[in-house]
């Protein structure tokens, strides 16, 4: 074995092992929902080289990730090899490049700032928030065109509707929609500390019968709600959707899971969702894979 061979087979048995140091020792991960993300799987088995992919060992292996389970701040092992193995989750760049993308981009409020220090340190799910990453993104084409009306589904602590809601001019409004009574109260008590927070109407229901109060025409509408209702979410926007407006659906690569299906329903609806934005016909579309994949639709015109 030549030096550059032997250090090849050095570094695979190092990633093997490694990769499965970190499966093992990460409690939560040994799936209970029996999912597995088989891209990040595959990227695992083509590095150990050695190993076969069989039935028993991916049973024996199978991890989870969950966008609503926090990976990340249990990870202390090799932040290169976590980035390839799990970091991919709602982040498909890595953290440093993503860090550069925010801090030469531009930032939104304090407040803003404050919701989503609170939301980690304090609310469940805190990976929901979009971050700043994507929230630079909305607040760049919101400035963009000539939009007035938001409507977002899903509203969380707020976060995205205040981003939003600052990139509004003066007589700017966002809807935002949401069934979580605590986490929309929290996202009232933040927005009224912003004298933004008065373009933002909080509308606590289900998706699908908020819509059914929503009957004008809106400049963008960003759906981040309940992923099995995706394509109910898209049909409505685009019935609802003003000449030049903009639709924006988050999640939408669902760490990746939509190339390879695992079967679980709401990568399933993302899937069809997916499927429906693509064949819109009379619109042009780009799903860019910023944070766990935006996709962007808007008339052609
Ligand atoms: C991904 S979070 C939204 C994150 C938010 N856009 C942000 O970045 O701050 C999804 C939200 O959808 C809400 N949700 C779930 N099912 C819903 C439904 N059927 N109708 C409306 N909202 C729903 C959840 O309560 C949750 O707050």
């Amino acid at each position: 074995m030549n030096r550059f061979a032997r250090v090849v087979f050095h570094l695979k048995i190092y990633w093997a092992h490694t990769a499965n140091v970190i499966i093992r020792c990460i409690p939560g991960i040994e799936s209970n929902r029996k999912t597995i993300v088989p891209n990040i799987w595959e990227h695992h088995l083509s590095h150990c080289g050695k190993r076969e992919r069989n039935k028993n060992e991916s049973e024996e292996k199978l991890f989870h990730i969950d966008p609503f389970f926090p990976i990340k701040p249990r990870l202390n092992s090799p932040r290169l090899l976590t980035s390839g193995l799990f970091e991919v989750h709602m982040n498909l760049i890595s953290p440093e490049i993503e860090d550069y993308c925010i801090n030469h981009s531009s930032r939104p409020s304090q407040v803003a700032k404050e919701i989503q220090e609170y939301t980690k340190k304090n609310v469940h799910g805190s990976q929901m928030l979009i971050g700043e990453m994507e929230a630079s993104v909305l607040r760049f084409l919101i400035s963009l065109g000539k939009v007035k009306t938001v409507v977002e589904f899903g509203t969380y602590t707020g976060y995205s509707a205040l981003a939003m809601a600052e990139a509004l001019p003066e007589d700017g409004k966002v809807f935002t929609i949401d069934i979580n009574k605590e986490t929309t109260t929290l996202a009232r008590s933040f927005w009224d500390k912003s004298p933004d927070g008065k373009k933002i109407q909080q509308i606590l229901k289900p998706g699908l019968e908020a819509m059914k109060e929503l009957t004008e025409k809106y400049d963008l509408i960003f759906i981040d709600a309940d992923k099995n209702n995706y394509s109910n979410y898209l049909a409505w926007a685009v019935e609802h959707l003003s000449q030049d407006g903009l639709i924006v659906v988050d999640n939408t690569l669902w760490s990746g899971r939509v190339m390879n299906s695992d079967g679980d329903k709401q990568t399933e609806s993302i899937i069809a969702h997916n499927i429906k934005a693509k064949g819109l016909h009379g619109f042009v579309k780009t799903l860019l894979p910023i944070r766990d994949g935006m996709f962007l639709l808007k008339r052609d015109q």
